[in-house]
């Protein structure tokens, strides 16, 4: 409990919430502003994204993407591993042709697969999702996971270190505005800080209720790493796993008249973290997006925090 609250704590200094990525239109026409924060290299980040992972048959996914920017979100998280980016890049073309947005309104993150670590793959690799995509650059790239793999998935000898040779390399050319990784630890991060020029921008990891990640969000806000939160609703699909009844859930959500879902994002919100939930439904894409209105008390936080088993989905 104490070292969570110090996470608390250490969120309201590190969270630079430094501006608004404009006025949205959210649920029933209402604005939803999204605030963004301000990475270690000065881009800012909205601090609530589309995720796109199984996003569904393709003619869903550029209907989604539509829907997604006409509600409101300007942050998409996506990866080569999806295989959805140039369905993704197509819905991207329609809302800047539509002049619903600019390129530059947007936030697009994509993410280097594990078969492609070897230093001289990695900007092949982004050029490839850039391809994809129909964009000149992300704005965030990740190396996905700190396993290398051969084509086949069996294990490959390559170091993070030299992946990340790689990253720095594309962020110089410009094709990446921010770099970053996902499901690193804190041991994996520091090395790459003591072997590199770049400290990444981001660190993208589970985080739900039965996955609280206490020490992993806190070794990163202490190295000015923003976490981007995946697999925000992991919670009711773990094992073991709390029913949407459960009464602590439902008296917090009722208290302030959101849905179990929105009260989930906004713990996430208030951990100081950025959650990029997925929906493919109009509906749900929009309630998602309208959780700017209400706060969650340290109490009301840490009472959700209360059900952490350090359970992963994927594990
Ligand atoms: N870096 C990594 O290794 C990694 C791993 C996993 C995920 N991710 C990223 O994180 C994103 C989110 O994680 P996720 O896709 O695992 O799961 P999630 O966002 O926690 O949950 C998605 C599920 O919740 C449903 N849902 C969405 N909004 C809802 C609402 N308001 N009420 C009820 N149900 C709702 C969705 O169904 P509908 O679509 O039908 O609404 C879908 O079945 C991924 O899409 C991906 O971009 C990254």
């Amino acid at each position: 409990m104490k070292l969570f609250l110090s996470t608390v704590a250490l969120f309201a200094l590190f969270n630079v919430i430094s501006g608004h990525a404009g006025h949205n239109h959210g649920p029933g026409g209402k604005h939803v502003n999204i605030p963004t924060k301000q990475l270690n290299d000065g881009n800012h980040i909205p601090i609530l994204g589309l995720g796109t992972f199984g996003f569904g048959d393709i003619p869903k996914i550029r209907q989604a993407i539509n829907w997604a920017v006409e509600a409101g979100y300007r942050h998409i998280d996506t990866a080569a591993l999806y295989d959805n980016e140039a369905e993704i890049g197509k819905g991207i073309s329609d809302v800047l042709k539509k002049g619903l947005v600019k390129r530059e309104d947007l936030f697009i993150t994509t993410k280097l697969w594990n078969d492609k670590h070897a230093k001289n793959q990695v900007v092949p690799a982004l050029k490839e999702s850039l391809s994809k995509l129909g964009l000149q650059y992300v704005d965030l790239y990740l190396i996905h996971s700190p396993e290398a793999s051969k084509e086949d998935g069996s294990p490959a000898d390559i170091d993070y270190l030299e992946t990340w040779q790689g990253m720095e390399e594309a962020q110089k050319l410009g094709l990446a505005k921010s770099i970053g990784v996902s499901n690193f630890d804190t041991e994996q991060i520091d090395r790459i800080k003591a072997h590199s020029k770049v400290v990444p921008a981001v660190n993208q990891i589970e985080v739900h209720p039965m996955n609280t990640q206490e020490k992993t969000i806190k070794d990163c806000f202490e190295r000015n790493i923003a976490v981007v939160a995946y697999s925000p609703f992991g919670f009711f699909v773990s094992r073991g796993g709390p029913s949407k009844d459960d009464p602590k859930i439902k008296s917090i959500a009722q208290k302030y008249g959101k849905s179990i879902n929105q009260v989930l994002l906004r713990y996430l919100i208030e951990r100081g973290l950025i959650p990029i939930p997925k929906s493919t439904n109009q509906n749900r894409m929009k309630e998602n997006l309208d959780v700017f209105d209400f706060h969650l008390t340290p109490e009301e936080v840490s009472t959700m925090s209360s059900f952490n088993t350090n359970t992963s989905i994927f594990g």
